[in-house]
């Protein structure tokens, strides 16, 4: 089993990962009002491997995002580790947004996907998170799992729109509140290149 972490209104982590109780489709849900509050253009967005000269910027960017972030040393920590692979949003030189993997062989766990609270509802979360899933493919990965918060309806409608599907329940597995997590899964492969291409 991957490292767990800990926060977000997705990712405050559980004791003990292993329970599971119920399988299921996930369908996206209608529509919420957008929170985006920015202003000027995204066309020049740049999605780019996130490297460790960025790793404060990230640890910032956590911090807003999240009601319970990640400790900034947890956020450095990513950057030291061998199975980790890592993707950022670059808006006007800022970094906007990021998605934190881990691949071991075949598999991918996404870890940690957020976007500036001022630039949603504008696709990036999609567009990182399509670029993870391409690396991941021409790394070999053909499956991917991440757990999520029933709460975040948000981020559910984001991976139901690209094809995940909820395989379990992780009882009582965030531990700021004691939520549940549902475990989400995709299969990849080389099929799904063009498609997931398109969408970066
Ligand atoms: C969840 C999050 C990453 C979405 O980022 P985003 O850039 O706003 O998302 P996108 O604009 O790429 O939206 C892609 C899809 O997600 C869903 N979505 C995003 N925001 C939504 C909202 N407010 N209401 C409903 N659906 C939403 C939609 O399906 C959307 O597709 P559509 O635009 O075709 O309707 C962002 O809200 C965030 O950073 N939240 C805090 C951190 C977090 O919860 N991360 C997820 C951890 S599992």
């Amino acid at each position: 089993m991957l490292e767990k972490r800990t926060a977000d209104t997705t990712h405050a982590l559980a004791s003990d990962p292993s329970e599971e109780a119920g399988t299921g489709s996930i369908s996206p849900v209608s529509p919420l009002t957008r929170e985006f509050s920015g202003s000027g253009s995204l066309s020049g967005l740049e999605v780019v491997p996130l490297e460790a000269d960025r790793m404060e910027e990230a640890a910032d960017l956590e911090q807003r995002c999240y009601p319970h972030p990640w400790s900034r040393a947890l956020v450095r920590g990513e950057f030291q580790k061998d199975i980790s692979a890592r993707f950022g949003a670059i808006l006007d030189t800022r970094l906007v947004a990021y998605c934190f993997t881990y691949i071991i062989p075949e598999e991918m766990h996404i870890l940690n996907l957020a976007v500036a609270p001022e630039c949603r509802g504008h696709g990036i979360a999609r567009r990182v998170l399509c670029h993870s899933l391409v690396s991941g493919i021409h790394r070999g990965v053909r499956s991917v799992s991440l757990e999520v918060r029933p709460s975040n309806k948000s981020a559910i409608s984001l991976y139901a729109s690209l094809g995940f599907k909820r395989v379990a329940v992780r009882l009582n597995y965030y531990r700021d509140n004691g939520e549940d997590a549902l475990l989400l899964e995709r299969k990849l492969s080389l099929q799904d290149l063009s498609s997931l291409k398109k969408r970066c």
